[in-house]
This record gives structure tokens, C-alpha cells and sequence, in this order.
């Protein structure tokens, strides 16, 4: 075990790398991250913020010395750093499983190699690829293979010709093509797995998007006992066939009442934040404890819980980005019961760029969605277009 006050790393400084330096904190770490922003949410509440890119080996040598263990919370990380520190730490989770999770088409192949429900997809990696294609897989969505987020590098497309024009929008990087799934709703499940093996798996969450992003967690998802039983077990699977040591998210859309895997996300997942106020442990602690080898903690959740994002829009008057950028008033959420804000001191709002979340908590589902969703109006989101 790796026990305080040792450092542990962090690779990336984003809201996800905050709450794990606050978890680890609270535990009694001291943590290192490396991220190129200077004003990165993670590295503003590290003990050094190594500003500096992922593969300068100057400041991967310094965090190779002074830390015990390293993790990550940007999955698009290289591999090859994960490999080069690995060399001198433990690095979990490994960047054999980051390598899979980090690209469309490996992601796709693993799932299919593993016999893991996912929905039909064709590889793309050049135009015959595209004329190739099953007319069963339109309409589609065309996805490019590595560093898409938030709906970013994708393309619906109804027709050959509208991917093969997306196609060339993309600048021909491979792609992956997906039948559009008709969906009954997504959920995910976020986990955490140490390096004896031992699983411990969070309650399914319910996903809204809104134009590519998350809106909304309803947790624990409102979908009957097997789907969620099922859901846990594929994502377990996973876990165990990536050899993966960490936290974990899998991302599923449930169409036809049957589940098909989206994504996995080689970290905490935003559709896990709601742990921090809802679970007897986070999924932020999870990750620090399967890294330090500490036993998982209990992922019970106490409290039934509705997690809200919030998007850089907010920070504009009528979400129009050509205004002066404002603080969006709180206290409206600070008024409605159950409700915990998080922000994650951004300074500047873009639209789509999150900002911050709040969770409700409460006694019932339907109870807390109802606060959630009237707080989510009251401090300014407005559903114009999908
Ligand atoms: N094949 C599909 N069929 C139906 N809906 C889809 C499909 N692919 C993507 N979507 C919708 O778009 C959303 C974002 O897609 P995806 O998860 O692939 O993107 P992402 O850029 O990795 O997003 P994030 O980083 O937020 O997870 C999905 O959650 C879903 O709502
Ligand atoms: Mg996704």
C-alpha cells in the first residue's frame, strides 16, 4: 500500500484531475499534476502543477522522482507517456487500456474481439472503406477515431455521400461509422477495480445529452432490475478483459430494450460526480485507492441524486456569447433543498466548455428530478433547440 503523506501523479488538470487532488487531500496525499494550462481546475489546487506538454520527458523525469504512483484524467494522454513512466511507477490504469479506450477503432474491435453488445459500425480509413459500407448502417453517425469529446469530431450522416463528405471535412483521419441506434434512453456505469482484481461497481446512472453533451445523471437509473444488473456485468467484463486498475466508465445506449456499449472513458466519468455527494465513496476516491492499493471503499449510494452540468453558456446573458461574460446568480440554487454546487474555477466561459455541476439529493427520485430540474431553469438553462 501506498500510504499518506506519499505524492501521487496526475496526468491532466482538468475538473475531473480537481476532485481527485480534493480526494486525495482529504486522504492525506499530496499530489503532482501535469497539465500545460497554467490555470488548469487541478493544477490550481495541486502541491506542483507541472506546467508542461504530455510528452516532454523533462517534466515526466521530475514526476517519475517525486511521485510514488501516477493516474490519469484525460484519456487522450499518449500512450507512450503512460509506457515511459510506467518504467519508473506504477501507472494505472495501464497504457494498454488507456490505448484502447483512447481510439474509436480499437475501442470498436476490442468490444467485438470480446463479444461485448455494441451497435453495428464499419471502419473508415479511406474513401473505398465508405463505398464499401453496409446501406444497412445509415443513416449514421461518423465519428473520427481519436480525440473527439463532447460530441466533437461528429458528423450524422444520412447517406454514402454525406459521410464521404464529412469524411473529407474530417481531413480523411480515420473514422469509425455507426448505425444510428434509435434510443430508449443511455446509461452508464462508472466502477473502480484494484489490482487484486476485486470489483466495486456504481449504480447504473440515466444520461440525458443535449446537442452532444451531458445535460443531466438521473442516479440510479430508472430502468427495471435486469437491464441494470446486465449493465453492471458488461462493464465488469470490460474491466477484467482490459487488465484495467483504476476508474472506469462505460457508456451504453439502451435501444430496443437491449443494451449496446457506446464508449468507455479509461477515468471518472461526469456521469459519476454525483458519488461525491450521493455514495458512501466517490468515484474519485475509488480511483485514488485503487492506485495507492488501498481497498475499494463502499460505492452504496445513501441518497437518490440528479446531477445538472453546467455549460459555459450560462455565463452569458441569454446563453449569447457576443455579451459580456457574468457570473450566473446562485443563490437560486442555494435556495432549493438538497442541492450541493460545484464549480470549478474556469475563468473563462466558452460555449459547451463545463464549468461546474450541482447535485440534488433527497428522498425519492421523482422528488429530487423535480428540484433538480426546476433549479436547473431557475439559475438560467433553457431548452431552445436539440
Ligand atoms: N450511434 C449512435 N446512435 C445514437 N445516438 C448516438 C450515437 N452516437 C452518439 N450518439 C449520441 O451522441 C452522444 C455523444 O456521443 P459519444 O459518446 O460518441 O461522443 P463523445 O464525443 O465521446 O462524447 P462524451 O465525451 O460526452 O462522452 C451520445 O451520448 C448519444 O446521445
Ligand atoms: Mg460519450
Amino acid at each position: 500500500m501506498i500510504l499518506p503523506p506519499a505524492t501521487l501523479g496526475m496526468l491532466g488538470g482538468g475538473q475531473l484531475g480537481r476532485f481527485f487532488v480534493s480526494a486525495a487531500h482529504e486522504m492525506g496525499y499530496a499530489v503532482w499534476v501535469l497539465d500545460p494550462d497554467p490555470n488548469s481546475p487541478a493544477g490550481r489546487l495541486a502541491d506542483e502543477h507541472l506546467v508542461a506538454a504530455y510528452d516532454d520527458y523533462v517534466a515526466l523525469d521530475r514526476m517519475a522522482a517525486g511521485c510514488a504512483a501516477v493516474t490519469t484524467e484525460f484519456e487522450n494522454v499518449p500512450a507512450e507517456t503512460l509506457e515511459y513512466l510506467a518504467k519508473f511507477i506504477p501507472v494505472r490504469p495501464s497504457a494498454k487500456a488507456v490505448a484502447i479506450c483512447q481510439n474509436r477503432i480499437a475501442e470498436k474491435t476490442f468490444l467485438r474481439d470480446h463479444g461485448i453488445p455494441h451497435g453495428p459500425f464499419a471502419v473508415i480509413r479511406g474513401d473505398d472503406d465508405i463505398a464499401a459500407a453496409d446501406e444497412a448502417l445509415f443513416p449514421a453517425v461518423l465519428k473520427v477515431a481519436r480525440f473527439g469529446y463532447d460530441g466533437k469530431g461528429q458528423a450524422r450522416v444520412a447517406s454514402r455521400e454525406e459521410a464521404l463528405h464529412a469524411f473529407h471535412g474530417f481531413n480523411g483521419e480515420p473514422c469509425v461509422l455507426e448505425k444510428m441506434l434509435s434510443l430508449d434512453c443511455e446509461v452508464s456505469v462508472v466502477l473502480a477495480r484494484d489490482a487484486a482484481g476485486q470489483i466495486r461497481a456504481f449504480a447504473p446512472g440515466e444520461n440525458r445529452h443535449r446537442k452532444g453533451i451531458l445535460d443531466v445523471t438521473i442516479a440510479p437509473a430508472r430502468v427495471d432490475a435486469a437491464l441494470s444488473r446486465q449493465a453492471g456485468e458488461v462493464a465488469e467484463r470490460i474491466a477484467v478483459e482490459l487488465g484495467y486498475v483504476g476508474t472506469l466508465g462505460v457508456e451504453f445506449f439502451v435501444s430496443g430494450g437491449a443494451l449496446f456499449v457506446n464508449e468507455m472513458a479509461p477515468r471518472p466519468h461526469n456521469s459519476g460526480h454525483h458519488t461525491i455527494d450521493a455514495c458512501v465513496t466517490s468515484q474519485y476516491e475509488q480511483q485514488v485507492r485503487a492506485l495507492t492499493e488501498l481497498p475499494l471503499g463502499e460505492p452504496r449510494m445513501h441518497s437518490p441524486a440528479v446531477m445538472v452540468n453546467l455549460l459555459g453558456e450560462l455565463w452569458f446573458e441569454g446563453g449569447d456569447h457576443h455579451t459580456h461574460q457574468r457570473e450566473p446568480d446562485w443563490s437560486v440554487l442555494h435556495r432549493e433543498p438538497g442541492t450541493r454546487l460545484h464549480l470549478y474555477g474556469k475563468h473563462h466561459a466558452r460555449q459547451g466548455r463545463k464549468m461546474g455541476h450541482f447535485t440534488v439529493i433527497g428522498e425519492s427520485i421523482d422528488a429530487v428530478l423535480e428540484i433538480a430540474l426546476r433549479a436547473r431553469a431557475a439559475v438560467g438553462i433553457v431548452d431552445d433547440d436539440h
